[in-house]
């Protein structure tokens, strides 16, 4: 088929708001680690897509998925040694005491459970939430979304859903130049009577790649448990060492969570959620009524997921995400930080964001001019796309092979592509 054949199928059978990325869309055919090529033959740098953590179409992880869909694929009813080696390598990757998994199939589906693990063990309804989250399409998780329930055709945050401002240093009440500001934006939890649960990425990337202040989490986590409330970490984008100085983005704010939510990379494209939980809340939640997920933990998704966790260790790629990260960091400031739309670059490992304003001393964010970057980007044959509440912020956050090559072709292309936005 044709792309406009595609198109004009899409328009009949899909609904409208599943959308298409950039103005001229791309028809891809194939993918290979982090280039993706398009039906002409034409390569594309994978600029922001973090569901095939360790590449597209990964040659160990397809042959793992291959070999034991030949073999055998069926459910958690029966004993079979791919569930008990994948829980014991990923629960190998956290800090005790979260040492209690259940897999399930997507990163909403686990954020579900992650609530109802949260909510046997609290007896408590009550979610906090950070503004501009997303947590995943369910109902329940719509409720405490405010990137959704806060934008177009949203309803408004639920009486059980409370709201913390997103502790953004660039933009938000405390800045990057106070020492005290994760504390400060962590005393909002305080005024949340009976939470049951904390939810936060620990680097909120939905929000606009934030990097947490320092203490932040820590501050939040003790007011929360002091009331009473489990935290919850959806490391769903953040996981696996994409932020170069740790596998897991809570560990650089130094807390142990009660509850870990994990999902698009940990099957690099294959239909793969984890929550990890400690014993204590897993007893809680074993209270006579089975849990079950057709497909979750089933023998062809650990296997994916044990090549996943496979490659990531043995190709150091934690490792090679903060060398990478910190060159194209150091690049990116090098080249474009006097541009007078960025206002600010910032991230961690392949974890970047570059936010865009027309005035940097009212910080209004230059969305159009960010939309009309990436799609630019895109004519120039680098992927990238837009995030945060103002869809001002650039995402950097590409699969983990990326390299030094890649880096430096991004940062030349990006700096020319702004240097003729300034011409428009
Ligand atoms: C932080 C976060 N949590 C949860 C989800 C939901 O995951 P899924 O789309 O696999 O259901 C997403 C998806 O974008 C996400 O970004």
């Amino acid at each position: 088929m044709t792309s406009d054949e595609i198109l004009a199928a899409r328009r009949r059978l899909i609904g409208a708001n599943v959308s298409v990325g950039y103005r001229r869309p791309v028809h891809i055919v194939r993918g290979s680690m982090q280039y993706l090529f398009d039906d002409t033959g034409r390569r594309y740098i994978d600029g922001y897509n973090n569901v095939p953590h360790v590449g597209h179409c990964h040659p160990r992880v397809v042959d793992a998925a291959e070999r034991q869909m030949r073999t055998l694929n069926t459910n958690t009813r029966y004993l079979h040694e791919n569930l008990a080696r994948y829980a014991e390598r990923l629960t190998a990757t956290l800090p005790a005491p979260l040492r209690v998994c259940y897999f399930v199939n997507s990163g909403s589906e686990a954020n579900e459970l992650a609530l109802r693990l949260a909510r046997a063990h609290t007896r408590r309804r009550d979610v906090i939430v950070l503004d501009a989250a997303y947590h995943g399409n369910t109902t329940t998780l719509i409720d405490i979304s405010p990137y959704k329930f806060n934008g177009p055709g949203g309803e408004g945050a639920p009486p059980w859903v409370h709201v913390l401002p997103l502790p953004d240093t660039y933009r938000g009440a405390y800045r990057r130049d106070d020492p005290r500001a994760g504390e400060k934006y962590a005393e909002a939890a305080r005024y949340v009577g009976n939470p049951g649960a904390f939810i936060a990425e620990s680097a909120p990337s939905v929000g606009g790649q934030i990097i947490l202040p320092e203490r932040y989490l820590a501050s939040v986590y003790a007011i929360v448990r002091a009331a009473g409330g489990v935290c919850i970490a959806d490391e769903v984008q953040t996981g696996y060492g994409r932020m170069g100085t740790h596998f897991y983005a809570f560990e650089a704010q130094r807390v142990i969570p009660d509850i870990v939510v994990l999902g698009k990379p940990i099957g690099n494209g294959y239909p793969l959620g984890a929550v990890v939980t400690t014993p204590d809340i897993a007893a809680s939640f074993d209270n006579g009524m089975e849990f079950f997920s057709t497909f979750g933990g089933s023998t062809v998704s650990c296997a994916v997921g044990l090549a996943v966790l496979d490659v990531v260790q043995q190709e150091r790629l934690q490792e090679h995400a903060l060398a990478v990260g910190s060159l194209l960091l150091d690049r990116l400031h090098g080249a474009i930080g006097d541009h007078p739309l960025v206002g600010d670059i910032r991230g961690s490992g392949l974890f970047l964001g570059v936010e865009l304003v027309r005035d940097r001393e009212r910080l209004t964010p230059a969305s159009d001019e960010a939309s009309e970057v990436v799609n630019r980007m895109r004519d120039r044959g680098v992927l990238l796309g837009t995030d945060g509440p103002f869809h001002n912020v650039v995402k950097i956050r590409p699969p983990m092979p990326f390299d030094e090559g890649d880096a430096a072709h991004l940062v030349e292309v990006l700096s020319d592509v702004l240097g003729s936005l300034r011409r428009i």
